[in-house]
């Protein structure tokens, strides 16, 4: 009897507690995670979330821009997820924490943000960010500025933004990056110093876009890199490989199939991924045959 009103004591305690530590729509804000949904009013919810939160989710709302310096007083906020908005704009310093910005893992997919909308200093202060994750919404071309603060990122997702075009040394402040995946824009060729700055990237995916022609020297920054990834292009030819590459992916492409292409790739042949579908599709005499097995037709080694 008494033991059953001590349960129902400290439950009522728990749940009064549970109520004061998060907003209405949002969950788990007892285990330094708050789960928010239907987030109408950014400032409304936010007062309500404890300031001593590390990791914020904000999933779902009518919210289509959000003030500068929002997260003001969160000053142990290490990962923040804000997805699934009608958001199209960041304004300058849309991030700023206090100093040292804890924030290291950021992630804006699925909302639909355009690159336009994106000021110069968005990102400014995030010196201890390691990932930042903008796949699926409408950037169309990216800023230089964006990136210059991010020294510290690892890893940064570019998917899904209808991309057309990439400008020289974009990248080039993101001294320690290691997976950079640009998959699913419609890129349609990639210039010589695109890469540049690049050195301890790892993997580098450039899969599902429309890319005809990648300058030969492009990949030559990327002394490290371990995975390419190149399927569902429009490529020809290939451009020159890092020695460190250990996977390449070059499927669904229309590869020429001249003596000088097939023998390149024949050297590659360990690293290449799905050999049988990385065909020909000229010269016509050899169309749809796998490039690895074309070397003595087009290369004349009879004679
Ligand atoms: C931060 O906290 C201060 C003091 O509690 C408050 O006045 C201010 O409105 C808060 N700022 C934001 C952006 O929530
Ligand atoms: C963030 O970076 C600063 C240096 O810019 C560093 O002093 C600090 O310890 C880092 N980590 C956190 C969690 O703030
Ligand atoms: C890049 O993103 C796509 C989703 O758009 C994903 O399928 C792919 O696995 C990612 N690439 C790498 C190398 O992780
Ligand atoms: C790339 O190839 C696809 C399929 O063959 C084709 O539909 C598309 O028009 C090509 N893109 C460009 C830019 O040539």
């Amino acid at each position: 009897m008494f033991s059953e009103l001590l349960k129902i004591l400290s439950l009522t305690v728990l749940v009064s507690d549970y109520a004061r530590l998060c907003p209405m729509n949002c969950k788990f804000c007892l285990t330094g995670l708050a789960d928010c949904t239907h987030v109408s009013s950014l400032t409304t919810v936010l007062a309500g979330i404890p300031t001593s939160i590390d990791k914020i989710l904000l999933r779902g709302g009518p919210l289509t821009h959000f003030p500068a310096e929002a997260f003001r007083n969160f000053s142990q906020l290490k990962v923040l997820s804000i997805n699934n908005f009608p958001l199209s704009s960041l304004p300058e310093h849309s991030f700023a924490l206090a100093e040292p910005n804890s924030l290291t893992e950021l992630d804006l997919s699925s909302n639909l943000i355009r690159g336009c909308g994106v000021e110069g200093a968005a990102f400014a202060g995030l010196h201890n960010l390691t990932a930042l994750t903008l796949s699926g919404n409408f950037l169309g071309s990216l800023r230089t500025p964006w990136f210059q603060p991010l020294a510290n990122l690892e890893i940064l997702k570019l998917d899904n933004n209808g991309i057309t075009y990439l400008q020289p040394r974009i990248f080039e402040n993101l001294l320690h990056l290691k997976k950079l995946n640009l998959s699913t824009n419609r890129m349609t060729y990639v210039s010589t110093d695109t890469f540049f700055g690049l050195r301890y990237l790892m993997e580098l995916d450039l899969s599902s876009n429309q890319l005809m022609f990648v300058s030969g020297d492009s990949f030559r920054p990327l002394t490290q890199v371990k995975e390419i990834v190149l399927f569902r292009n429009n490529l020809t030819s290939l451009p020159s490989i890092p020695k460190s590459t250990t996977t390449l992916h070059l499927h669904t492409n229309p590869w020429l199939c001249s003596c000088v292409l097939v023998s390149t790739i024949t050297a590659l042949k360990v690293k290449v991924m799905d050999p049988t579908r990385v065909t020909c599709a000229s010269p016509a005499e050899i169309e749809r045959h796998p490039v690895l097995e074309v070397y003595h037709v087009v290369c004349n080694t009879n004679s």
